[in-house]
Formats: structure tokens, sequence, C-alpha cells
């Protein structure tokens, strides 16, 4: 998979992608991700890329010319499954859309940033908007990094066991249940016996009771 992304602060895209499982996809070679600076395709002067709202009203838009002209180069070696705009007033992010936004082959995510950008780039390149969450980031950049690790580590042949993915959370519309590791006491404070009880058909049923149980708790919407 090619994640291309569009922002004015490339730099706090740099580290994400270099570490851990994110890490080993591009090192196995399932995915790339490359940050465009918008800044590099604007023709205003002193590489202006925002500029104050029609209207009036506090903080600036991002304009539409530089994403144009950033997004129709792209467009022109690229074509793109889907346009992402992270957006607060986009779609809920979820491992719903993580699961189907992983099949995908190549994908452009669009930073926002300031008071947002300019509403016709919405309208004419954009097939789908995101939000991670009723909270409003300075920009899009981190949000854009959570969707990519969202997605990276489903990508087929990302993960070592792959079955470590569909253990997740959310997976199955359940949380994760508890998990434990050495030592077997620790203050006093044991594994629950089952665990050590070498009887897998029994652990994967404790397993699943205390995924429920936890669901239940914490998150009954997910059950409904
Ligand atoms: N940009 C600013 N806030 C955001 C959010 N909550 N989700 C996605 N993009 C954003």
């Amino acid at each position: 998979m090619k994640v291309d992304i569009i922002t004015v602060v490339p730099d706090l895209l740099s580290s994400p992608f270099s570490h851990s499982i994110l890490k080993r996809a591009s090192d196995k070679g399932l995915l790339k991700v490359n940050t465009i600076n918008l800044r590099d395709h604007t023709t205003y002067s002193r590489a202006q890329v925002d500029d104050y709202p029609f209207g009036g009203g506090a903080g600036m838009v991002i304009m539409i010319e530089p994403l144009v002209n950033a997004i129709e180069a792209l467009q022109k070696n690229t074509a793109y499954d889907e346009v992402i705009f992270l957006t607060p007033d986009g779609e809920t992010f979820n491992q719903k859309i993580a699961n189907t936004l992983s099949l995908k082959e190549n994908l452009l995510l669009i930073c926002g940033h300031y008071k947002g950008i300019d509403q016709r780039f919405r309208d004419h390149f954009i097939t789908k908007e995101i939000s991670i969450g009723d909270y409003v980031l300075s920009g899009g950049e981190l949000a854009a990094a959570v969707v990519v690790d969202a997605i990276g580590r489903l990508i087929p042949g990302v993960l070592n066991d792959e079955t470590s993915a569909l253990t997740d959370s959310f997976q199955d519309n359940l949380l994760a249940p508890p998990v434990y590791t050495r030592p077997e006491i620790f203050r006093g404070w044991k594994v629950p016996e089952i665990l050590m009880s070498g009887n897998h058909k029994l652990i994967d049923e404790w397993r699943h009771q205390e995924a429920v149980n936890r669901t239940k708790e914490r998150r009954s919407d997910l059950l409904d």
C-alpha cells in the first residue's frame, strides 16, 4: 500500500512511521508513506498557502490552488482509491473503517490546518472525511498518523502472526480480554489459574467470557 500525505508540517510526520510495526511494514515493502509539503505547490510569494476567510471571522483558510496543484501533480503518477480529508467534522474513525482501508492500494490523506481548507476542494476532490474523535487538534497530521498506524498494521503480511490482529479489541465488537506475563506471582498478585492450566479450550472460553464482561462494563454500546 502507498499512502501519500499532503501537509504544511511534514516534520510532524517524520517519526510515527519509522518504528515498531509500521517500520517492519515498510521494511517488508508492504507500506510506503510519503509526505508532500503543500508549500512546494504554491505559486504565491513566501510559500503562502493560506489566506483570510471570505466573509470575515477568525483564523486562516488553506487556499484551493496549492491543494489542487499538489493533488494533480500526484495524480499524474497515482490513481488513488480514496482521497481522505482529516477533519473533526468527518465520520468518526473506527476499526471497521480501518479494516476497509487496509485493503486499498493507494491512499491520499490531506491534513488541514488553521480554520480548515477551502470548501470547494472538499466538494470536488475529497472522497472521504475522517475524524479521529470529538475534539479539535491543531491540524490533521496527528490524526493522519493515527489512521495510517491503525491501517498499516492490518495490511496482510505486516503482523507476524496474522491472528494477532483478529484478536484485537473491536475486531469482533468486543474489547480485548486481560493479558498477563511473567512473573506468575508479583507482590502476592497471582495470574488467573486457568491461564496456567495448559487447557487451551478452557483458556479460549475464559478469554471470550472476560472480553464479554469487559465490553458489558465499559462499552455496552458495542454489544447493541
Ligand atoms: N483535525 C483537527 N481535529 C481533528 C480530529 N479530531 N480528527 C481528524 N482531523 C482533525
